[in-house]
């Protein structure tokens, strides 16, 4: 949710530093971008746009900035609408800050800030923050003294940058609750705070993370350096740990869109996660295993309950994180509870996470970001080999999330068979085009499975929803007929996950209760069906899609890759951007 920059250079060309970080930084929100610098002159100069970094790339690329500091930002809205006045950064009397998070006292702020005398000119929680500093400023404090007061004053999740027209010679930034990590370029020559490693992937090599309460101060004395600051004031130093992305993690390879890249990463993301899965945690000592995680990380929770229960024999229970965290729940100490997270920085997961941690209980993170929140808070934290996953749709960041599932329940795996099945997807000669062509009218869509493939289903349904915005349900094939069965007619389709595995002919006889109610069928099934249709693959209203058969424990990892690449073409086939769809970001920082 929001991205953030700032930089501070002996260079006069930050402009494009700027601008380079926020492209990358996009998939935290793209509702409106902005930058703020300071001109040769030291004065205080804005752009900002509505919509994606693309458009502020062309206005700054026009108007040949010379800057040596300045800040930037990429929005996704919560507070106010997608306007350029709402658009950050936000000003006041020469200071301008960027911010990432929700400031939830910013009305009372607000009101005494108006007493003051101050005008606002957004309807953001934001412009408070560039207010409060000014007027600590105006009442004689120094940037830093009035920075760290207005921080000291902030209720809520921030992570703030900010600079000041009268102290051109440093950067201030401040980290509670959102992500943020700070860097030198290799040569000293330029300084820079930001939300994530992606963003200073080609500009720092080195990061070091902000705590909890931290402020972080970037100066120019002989070189660029920093120093960090706890909320006590006193000056720390924070571990340095390398920047790990590289310019091929942040860069398309050839593919038209990095969600394209990603689902062909697949084969290789299940090859890595099963070469370097090297834990050892040993789940019989629980007698309980609870799995907390959102959108498409706790369905990869859910596949892991199928398998988990039925092979380790350990009751489990995935839960949504944001339900998790405020119903009171009753935590057990012989329970193993493990939080699954892509970014490691999903503010419900985190805070979840927290909840267990204060009961006095160990926690085990599974993520993908081994520099994140949730992988530093943890008490243990298995890292998912997924590499950078850029798309704003996770793809094969499941398929490492369901691979290490696996392997904490089951350690002798056949990868080759994973792996020949994914890429017997990606490489075979499944129309998958042509399918999605006759899905993208629909007015919605239902996926069913029985199983482990339902959870696939809500997998399938729900990046049909964010991709194509067509209205999507994964339901379990039995239930149905249970309500959702009343929505079916000619114009609905709906997509069966019917592998020929224990439930398949369960699966089959709900398929022909909707063709019963001329509903259409996709049925996504395995080659060694064939022979057991008995006629449905005649039906006009069935069109049949065979995936090569395995061993039955592997098939969610085939049938994922296949819904991936459906949702992907679908949402093609509509004219959509498949890696920023609307209304979305990729990290969720905000409840
Ligand atoms: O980074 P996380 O895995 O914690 O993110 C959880 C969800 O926000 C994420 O899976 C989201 O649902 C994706 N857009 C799904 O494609």
């Amino acid at each position: 949710m929001c991205g953030i920059i700032a930089a501070l250079s002996y260079n006069d060309n930050i402009s494009n530093n700027l601008i380079s970080a926020l492209e990358r930084l996009e998939y935290r929100g793209y509702d409106s971008a902005g930058i703020a610098y300071l001109d040769n002159n030291s004065s205080l100069q804005r752009i900002r746009t509505v919509g994606k970094v693309q458009l502020l790339k062309e206005t700054v690329e026009r108007q040949q900035i010379k800057s040596h500091i300045g800040i930037g930002h990429t929005r996704w809205a919560t507070h106010g609408t997608v306007t350029e006045f709402n658009a950050h950064p936000h000003t006041a009397d020469g200071v301008a800050i960027v911010h990432n998070g929700i400031i939830e006292n910013y009305q009372e702020l607000k009101k005494g800030l108006v007493n003051e005398g101050y005008v606002f000119e957004s309807e953001t929680d934001t412009e408070v923050i560039a207010k409060l500093i000014a007027s600590h400023i105006k009442s004689g404090k120094t940037f830093f003294e009035a920075f760290k007061q207005s921080v000291n004053e902030l209720v809520g999740t921030f992570a703030i940058t900010a600079i000041y027209e009268k102290e051109p010679h440093i950067l201030l930034g401040a980290k509670k609750g959102s992500p943020m990590a700070v860097g030198i370029s290799p040569d000293k020559q330029s300084g820079y705070i930001a939300s994530d490693a992606v963003a200073l992937s080609t500009l720092a090599n080195e990061l070091a993370y902000l705590e909890e309460g931290d402020i972080v101060v970037v100066k120019k004395e002989d070189q660029i350096l920093y120093e960090i600051f706890e909320s006590n004031g006193q000056k720390i130093r924070r571990e340095i740990v390398p920047n790990k992305v590289s310019l091929n993690d942040v860069s398309k390879n050839g593919y038209e869109s990095f969600m394209l890249k990603e689902i062909f990463e697949e084969a290789t993301v299940a090859r890595k996660t099963y070469e370097r899965f090297n834990y050892n945690i040993d789940i019989s000592k629980f007698n309980n295993i609870s799995i907390i995680a959102c959108g498409t990380s706790y369905y990869a929770g859910i596949v892991a309950k199928y398998w988990i229960e039925a092979i380790a024999k350990i009751h489990v229970d995935v839960e949504i994180a944001s339900e998790f965290r405020y119903r009171n729940p009753v935590l057990t100490k012989n329970s193993l509870y493990i939080f699954i997270s892509q970014s490691g920085e999903t503010i419900d997961t985190l805070c979840a996470m927290r909840l267990v941690k204060e009961a006095g209980i160990k926690t085990l993170a599974l993520v993908n970001v081994d520099t994140s929140s949730i992988a530093r808070e943890a008490d243990f934290t298995i890292k998912t080999e997924a590499g950078v996953e850029i798309g704003v749709a996770s793809t094969k960041a499941f398929v490492a999330q369901m691979l290490s599932l696996l392997m904490l329940c089951c350690r002798n795996i056949d990868i080759e068979a994973i792996e020949r099945s994914i890429n017997a997807i990606l490489n075979g000669d499944h129309d998958i085009a042509k399918l999605a062509n006759k899905i993208k009218d629909c007015r919605s869509l239902f996926y069913i499975g029985r199983g482990v493939n339902y959870p696939i289903a809500l997998e399938g349904a729900l990046k049909i929803k964010e991709l194509s915005y067509i209205s999507a349900e994964g339901y379990p094939a039995g239930e149905i007929k249970h309500g959702p069965i009343a929505i079916i007619d000619e114009n609905i389709y709906t997509m069966a996950l019917a592998p020929y595995d224990k439930y398949f002919d369960k699966t089959i006889s709900n398929a022909r209760e909707i063709l019963a109610r001329n509903g259409k069928i996709l049925l996504i099934t395995t080659n060694d069906a064939k022979n057991f249709l008995h006629g449905i693959d005649k039906n006009e209203n069935v069109e049949c899609v065979f995936l090569p058969e395995n061993n039955p424990l592997y098939l969610p990892f085939s049938l994922t890759t296949f819904i991936h690449l459906l949702a992907y073409y679908t949402a093609k086939a509509k004219g959509h951007d498949v890696d920023k769809p609307r209304n979305l970001a990729k990290s969720v920082t905000v409840e």
